[in-house]
């Protein structure tokens, strides 16, 4: 009934690795795989689908060899990524994942997929910063930092309808960065939020990665001493 579709088709621009960054090893473990094995290990998942771009489609089946996964050809933009996946999900209802996010926190997945049989649903946290929008390098107008929040993933959702959202913001010629704000927009539908882990962080920049090397290395106990 729950298909999860794992996002994979980057590049890692930012992190500037020389190869994409889901990829990057942690625990001897790839990015990529923390994610697909909890996925994989959930029993809830009739299907875990992964999409990645033809240059590390090799790779990706290498790291995954015997193990249950669909692989999805990607395309240049995520928007793209999701959309191949999702004409290709079999579950009524779909889990959306971003690779990059290698801390998966059991309590929030369970959330996820229990709000989903009811309404669409999405991971957040709160903003800490202040928030300003700005204009020609000055600040242009004052932001409550209250009325928003920072969208994680997993975005969850009833596979028709998410489909059929990607569908419109094809032919309406609209781009998004996720799938909540796309669906939200394009169907005028409501998506849930729930209250996420800020260890969920999508790894993007060189600190992120060093963020990640200790929240993952203490989550077996082991200390490692922080190094920036
Ligand atoms: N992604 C994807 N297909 C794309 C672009 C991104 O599947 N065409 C995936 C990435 O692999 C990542 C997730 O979407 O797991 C979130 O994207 P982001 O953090 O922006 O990753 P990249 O696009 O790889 O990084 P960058 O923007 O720095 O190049
Ligand atoms: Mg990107």
């Amino acid at each position: 009934m729950l298909s999860a579709i794992i996002l994979a088709a980057g590049k890692g621009s930012r992190l500037n690795l020389g190869y994409n960054k889901i990829f990057y090893e942690i625990k001897n473990k790839a990015i990529i795989e923390y994610s697909v094995d909890y996925f994989l290990n959930d029993d809830a998942f009739s299907e875990v689908i992964v999409v990645v771009n033809e240059k590390d489609r090799q790779r990706i089946k290498e790291i995954f060899k015997g193990k249950d996964i669909k692989i999805v050809l990607g395309g240049i933009t995520r928007q793209e990524s999701v959309h191949n996946a999702l004409k290709k999900t079999k579950g009524k209802y779909v889990l959306i994942h971003d690779g990059a996010r290698p801390y998966i926190d059991k309590k929030d997945i369970e959330n996820v997929k229990t709000t989903v049989i009811q309404n669409a649903c999405v991971l957040a946290t709160s903003i800490k910063d202040s928030l300003a929008q700005v204009k020609f390098k000055k600040i242009h107008k004052y932001i409550n930092r209250n009325d928003f929040v920072a969208l994680q993933t997993p975005q969850a959702f009833e596979t028709s309808k998410i489909l059929k959202a990607y569908d419109l913001a094809d032919v309406n010629n609209n781009i998004y960065s996720d799938d909540a704000s796309l669906y939200m927009q394009e169907m005028q539908d409501d998506v849930i939020m729930l209250e996420g882990n800020e260890l969920n962080l999508k790894l993007t920049t060189e600190l992120d990665l060093k963020i990640l090397e200790e929240i993952l290395w203490l989550e077996s106990g082991y200390q490692k001493m922080f190094i920036l």
